[in-house]
């Protein structure tokens, strides 16, 4: 599968990176064939340093990271790579919009706190007409009233969603820098970004 795949959200802490690693775990677990990357391009470089401190504790992901630049992003479709790529993005800036524009699709994180929720229709507002996108909840706490309202909220809005909801997990918070080994909702996630992906005129 020859795609990209932008992890987009104005809001900083929402699960852009950890998202993203394990989407591309997730990825690599369906089809161990599968060519798979990463691509660090937050200033921050979250997921590059992921993957250092796996490989620094001889952890082996299965899959690449590397590091990104503006003009990465921007030539992303000339860069010969045959495979899916994943980037985790900043908040905000040029490098997020270049992402969303060499995106096939874009997931949008969210918590499931009103705040979140309203960056995420931000930016899905900001993307909608130009690339397929729809919103991820992550570090979700299901059985609250806030809960309630958010998923409410979207379902009144018609927001475009994965039906997988990541739950908060203290496993999942540990996993920075290692292995995602237990894929837990991430696995449904991906499952459903895969037929999303399948369904969209090529
Ligand atoms: N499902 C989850 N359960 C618990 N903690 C989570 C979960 N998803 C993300 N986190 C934690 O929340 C924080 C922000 O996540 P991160 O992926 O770095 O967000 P972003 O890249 O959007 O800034 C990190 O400390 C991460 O470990
Ligand atoms: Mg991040």
């Amino acid at each position: 599968m020859n795609k990209t795949v932008a992890l987009a959200a104005a809001k900083g802490g929402v699960g852009k990176t950890t998202s993203s690693m394990y989407l591309a775990a997730a990825a690599v677990r369906k089809d161990p064939e599968a060519r798979v990357r990463v691509l660090a391009a937050d200033p921050q470089s979250c997921a590059a340093r992921w993957a250092l401190e796996a490989q620094e504790s001889g952890d082996t992901l299965p899959f690449l990271v590397q590091d990104a630049k503006l003009l990465d992003v921007e030539r992303l479709d000339r860069d010969g790579f045959e495979g899916l790529t994943i980037i985790d993005t900043p908040p905000a800036g040029a490098i997020a919009v270049a992402a969303v524009e060499a995106a096939d699709f874009v997931v949008v994180p969210s918590t499931d706190t009103e705040l979140d929720l309203q960056q995420a229709w931000s930016t899905l507002n900001g993307i909608r007409n130009r690339v397929p996108a729809a919103v991820l909840l992550c570090r979700t706490e299901p059985r609250t009233r806030l809960y309630r309202a958010v998923t409410e909220a979207l379902s009144a809005q018609h927001t475009p969603r994965f039906d997988a909801v990541i739950r908060k997990r203290q496993a999942i918070k540990a996993c920075m820098g290692m292995a995602p080994g237990k894929l837990y909702e991430y696995a449904q996630a991906y499952g459903e970004l895969e037929t999303m992906m399948k369904e969209m005129p090529a």
